[in-house]
């Protein structure tokens, strides 16, 4: 007989790539970076809290106040009751900060992607169904929405003259185009080269939305991340409270015309709860501190220096990694798997990932490196890495 849990069941049984949530401890109050998992001390080298601020004081204790004036729970829609006062004045911060004339907060960047892009691209007000020019490893938010509302072209990862070809392709067509892309992309720790898309942008007259989530907190002036820099010749900066900034939310920087249209037309932000007020204090935290933490940066960049200095030596592919990102780029997913086995096994925990999240043969263990990292942990990381090496040496594999 069919059965709906059995559809269920199939998919997971023929699945090559399971995956599953595993749970872990803060190890030490004052170690942001070491993790307990089953009685074992791990260096965490998967999280996105690049700057550690997800335990700075301030923030924490910033949220303890917003929550105690505020309670845990906005209670409504920001377009209901839950927009508290203290939102106009983080997004007033944050506009300046991004160099655009408006912001708007919304719940999390992948609720904001989705949203967003949805309501950008609705064609009823567009007039006609718009043409959506999207590099090829875009965050899977960015792709959600994206098929069902445009005609949908993907360009080689980071290859503008692929772009370009496409561009002039579809020039003489007069439906509405965006170019959708990251500053830095998660799975490659590589960057866009933003003036190149910029000057296609303008070229072909279409709208620019730069995701800057894995660049806030590390690079730019001041933390704001790259894409703040050319923030004129950018329709649209989306960027997260979740990674560099330490707690969790999304905002967009924007025209105000386009603010208010997104109050009238997202519904990621019409029909979702407001973020917690803990939240918006951690929030209005991070937004208060990020411009002193310019130690914390050179720190981070110095370190990936260091370590993108120690992969070339070791001949371990790192692919174009440029940031605090880094790739261990593998290519079978047994292999990889075994690599990051035995590395959990001496405490350096990174990112296995396998397709989908990359194309076959492209396995990967993904470190992202955080300025809360000790001297001693990133001595750790590499003596563990050069004895994988070593190993894989002497028995081609671990
Ligand atoms: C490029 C990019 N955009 C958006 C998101 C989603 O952000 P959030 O975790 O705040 O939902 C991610 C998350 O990993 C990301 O890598």
């Amino acid at each position: 007989m069919f059965s709906l849990e059995n559809c269920y069941q199939n998919f997971l049984d023929s699945n090559p790539y399971p995956r599953e949530l595993t749970s872990y401890d803060i190890a030490h109050k004052g170690l942001h970076m070491h993790l307990m998992h089953q009685d074992k001390l791990l260096i965490n080298f998967c999280s996105n809290d690049y700057l550690g601020l997800a335990k700075h004081p301030l923030l924490i204790s910033r949220s303890q106040e917003y929550a105690e004036k505020f309670g845990v729970g906005a209670a409504s829609s920001r377009l209901v009751c839950g927009n508290f006062s203290i939102y106009e004045q983080l997004e007033n911060q944050l506009a300046k900060a991004l160099n655009k004339p408006a912001a708007l907060i919304l719940g999390t960047g992948y609720q904001a992607n989705i949203s967003v892009l949805e309501a950008l691209l609705d064609s009823k007000v567009l007039g006609q169904k718009p043409l959506v020019f999207c590099d090829k490893l875009c965050h899977a938010s960015m792709l959600t929405s994206i098929y069902s509302k445009a005609h949908v072209l993907r360009f080689k990862h980071n290859d503008l003259n692929h772009l370009e070809t496409l561009l002039n392709k579809y020039s003489e067509v007069n439906q509405p185009k965006f170019i959708l892309a990251e500053s830095v992309y998660s799975m490659e720790g590589d960057s866009a080269n933003l003036p190149g898309l910029i000057e296609l942008a303008k070229r072909y007259h279409t709208f620019l939305y730069i995701d800057d989530a894995h660049a806030v907190g590390v690079c730019g002036k001041k933390g704001w991340g790259v894409a703040p820099e050319f923030a004129e010749e950018i329709d649209i900066i989306m960027g997260t409270f979740s990674k560099g900034l330490g707690s969790f939310g999304a905002y967009i920087g924007c025209s105000v015309t386009l603010r208010n249209y997104l109050v009238n037309k997202c519904k990621g932000l019409i029909y979702s709860t407001g973020l917690s007020p803990a939240i918006l204090g951690a929030i209005s935290a991070a937004i208060e501190i990020l411009p002193q933490l310019e130690n914390e940066r050179q720190k981070l960049i110095m370190n990936a220096n260091k370590i993108r200095h120690f992969f070339q030596q070791n001949a371990i592919n790192y692919g174009n990694s440029n940031t605090h990102i880094l790739p261990w780029i593998i290519g079978d997913a047994k292999d990889t798997l075994r690599v990051s086995q035995k590395l959990t096994e001496m405490g350096v925990l990174g990112t296995t990932i396998r397709p989908p999240s990359v194309p076959t043969g492209l396995c990967r263990i993904r470190f992202c490196l955080s300025s809360a990292h000790s001297d001693s942990d990133i001595q750790h990381f590499l003596t563990a890495i050069q004895k994988v090496c070593s190993s894989r040496k002497s028995t081609h594999s671990v």
